[in-house]
Parts: structure tokens; sequence; C-alpha cells
């Protein structure tokens, strides 16, 4: 009883954070976003031959347990909080969840 509970309340959540019509994050919508806006700085992608040289690689970001989901999103929601040496991309809370998606299959 208690688990279908839990199961069903799980499911609303997820419903209730994803956009009509969208099936979740999309990895590879924020691949393609990463190496539009991100890769000028980040290395963004394993053979990547040109990044500023003390900016975090995702695969970095990727490793470190403490950049949880919920960190990266604010970092990307809020720039002038924890990204402060770029310039508001105004990215969109799907693009946002996307790049976090593509991020995380960075994890070396
Ligand atoms: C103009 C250069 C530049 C661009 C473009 C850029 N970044 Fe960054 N990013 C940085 C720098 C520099 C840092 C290190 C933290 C700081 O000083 O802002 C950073 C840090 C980060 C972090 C780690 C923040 C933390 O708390 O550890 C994430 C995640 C991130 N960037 C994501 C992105 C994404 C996604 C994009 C593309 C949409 C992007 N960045 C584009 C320069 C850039």
């Amino acid at each position: 009883m208690r688990r279908w509970c839990l199961a069903g309340l799980t499911a609303a959540l997820a419903l209730a954070t994803v956009p009509a019509g969208a099936a979740g994050p999309d990895a590879a919508n924020g691949a393609r976003l990463a190496k539009r806006w991100c890769a000028e700085c980040h290395v963004v992608a394993p053979g990547q031959a040109q990044a500023s040289a003390d900016v975090p690689a995702f695969s970095a970001i990727a490793a470190d347990p403490a950049k949880t989901v919920e960190l990266l999103t604010t970092v990307l929601t809020v720039p002038e909080k924890a990204h402060t040496r770029m310039q508001n991309l105004n990215l969109s809370r799907v693009e946002i969840a996307d790049l976090i998606a593509y991020i995380k299959t960075q994890k070396p």
C-alpha cells in the first residue's frame, strides 16, 4: 500500500515538472546547445581542441558529486550568482534541463 502511494507520488511529481508534450530532459539536445553556447569556454566533450584554460570541463563538473542537478539548475537559472564570469544566456527551463542532462552524460 505504502509502496503504491510512493510510486503514485513520484509519478505525479515527474508529471508536474515535465512540460506538457515533452518526455523529460533531452541530453542530445543538450549536446547541441553545449556545442553552440558553452564550448567557447568549456570543454564540453572529449576531444575538443580548444576552450578557456581556467574554466571547468563538463566532465569535471559531472564527476563532482557536489554538483547536483538542483545546484546546476540554480547556476544556470541565476548566473549572476554562481556563473559570474559568463553573460546571462537567458536559457529556458527546458534548455537548462537538457544541458544538465547532457553534462551528466560526460561523467568519466
Ligand atoms: C564566457 C565563458 C563561458 C561560457 C560561454 C560558459 N561558461 Fe560555464 N563557466 C565559465 C566559468 C569561468 C566558470 C567558473 C565559474 C565562474 O567563475 O563563473 C563556469 C562554470 C560553469 C559551471 C559550474 C558552476 C559551479 O558551480 O561549479 C557550469 C555548470 C557551467 N559553467 C555551465 C555552462 C553551460 C551549460 C554553458 C553553456 C550554456 C556555459 N557554462 C557557458 C565560463 C563560461
